[in-house]
């Protein structure tokens, strides 16, 4: 993909080229080695229960997928690249991946926060790197060696906040961190799936223009648009504002039982006229699915949700809602 993108800067293009990596990679030790971190006797009893209701999940999980035909290919033939995966949805599309057995890979500015999210986890499910989107020497080809599909959910706040603290703002993750990704990844991944926002394509009209004030709709769009030049196989999903989450270890594994059943139904539209409000399980399940469906590819959808029954993990649920989106 470098060399295919004219707007790529020379050192990216050069560095792909040449296969060489630049950087020493941090590879989180836990995950290589089979070492635990070190974590507080309180945190290992609360890791342990999370641990243990993912187990139970995963169980049911598999079971339901079974009864459904909907069973997913194993874990080795994917390999998802989550980008994002400590915040509110990329928790939750994690979480997903680990039920679904499907192997992740993080890339984090705090890896120990995957510890904290999902406590102990087998190193052939989930490995967690250290990098910051901002930075491109982060971005590492190594980082993305075997990886076949990439979900990107980072973000920051609208307006000024704590969390903008080092220059994090909309401008620096939400353009020059997503043009950062997208310009290291390599031709062969199958899909990158984006999460933005729904009111990009209006930021200068009320009431957009009020969240815009700051750019993150302006600079969404900017990685939007990047990705779609970019000659990689893209899914943008749209979320209108987001519920549910961020959630902590305590409520991440109870979480997808505990919300069945509320705000599950989900609408899909295109053209950015959907306004509403998305829970954060929905969007992220959005995401995952979207990874395999052939009709999802090149694709911009905007996702809400309301209060019903919903799809789940049913892929062809999923199929549906994104076809009839489509159609509309
Ligand atoms: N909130 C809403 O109502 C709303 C509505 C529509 C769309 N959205 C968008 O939906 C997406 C998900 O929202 P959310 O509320 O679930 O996200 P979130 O909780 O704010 O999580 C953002 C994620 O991005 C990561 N991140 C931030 N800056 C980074 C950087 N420089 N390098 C690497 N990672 C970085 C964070 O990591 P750290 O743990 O290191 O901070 C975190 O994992 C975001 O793009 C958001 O803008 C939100």
């Amino acid at each position: 993909m470098a060399s295919a993108n004219p707007t790529l800067p020379l050192a990216f293009a050069q560095r792909h080229r040449h296969g060489v990596s630049q950087r020493p990679l941090f590879f989180f030790a836990k995950f290589r080695n089979g070492v635990s971190l070190s974590a507080s006797a309180s945190k290992r009893r609360v890791l342990a229960k999370a641990q243990k209701a993912v187990n139970e999940e995963v169980v049911e999980s598999q079971s339901s997928e079974l009864k459904n035909g909907t069973q997913r290919t194993p874990s080795s033939s994917k390999l998802v690249l989550v980008v994002g995966g400590s915040g509110g949805v990329g928790q939750l599309v994690v979480a997903s991946l680990i039920q679904q057995s499907i192997k992740s890979r993080l890339i984090l500015r705090n890896p120990e926060k995957a510890t904290e999210l999902f406590g102990e986890q087998d190193k052939e499910k989930l490995q967690v790197f250290k990098g910051d989107t901002r930075n491109q020497e982060d971005l590492d080809p190594s980082l993305f060696e075997d990886v076949t599909h990439v979900i990107c959910c980072t973000g920051t706040t609208a307006f000024p906040s704590r969390r903008w603290d080092d220059d994090n703002t909309p401008e620096r993750v939400d353009w020059v961190g997503v043009k950062n990704l997208v310009s290291a990844l390599p031709s062969s991944v199958k899909r990158v799936v984006l999460v933005s926002s729904i009111g990009v394509t209006k930021f200068n009209e009320l009431p957009w223009s009020i969240m815009n004030l700051f750019g993150v709709l302006k600079y969404k769009k900017m990685g939007e648009d990047f990705l779609r030049s970019s000659g990689l196989p893209f899914t943008i999903i749209r979320p209108g504002r987001l519920t549910d989450g961020p959630y902590t270890s305590y409520d991440l594994n109870t979480l997808l039982k505990a919300t069945a059943g509320q705000r599950r139904a989900v609408l899909v539209g295109q053209g950015d006229k959907l306004v509403g409000e998305a829970s954060r399980i929905v969007v992220a399940e959005a995401c995952v699915q979207a990874l395999d469906l052939e009709v999802t590819e090149n694709q911009v959808y905007e996702v809400n949700s309301v209060e019903g029954e919903g799809p789940g993990n049913e892929a062809k649920k999923w199929q549906e809602l994104f076809e009839s989106a489509l159609s509309s």
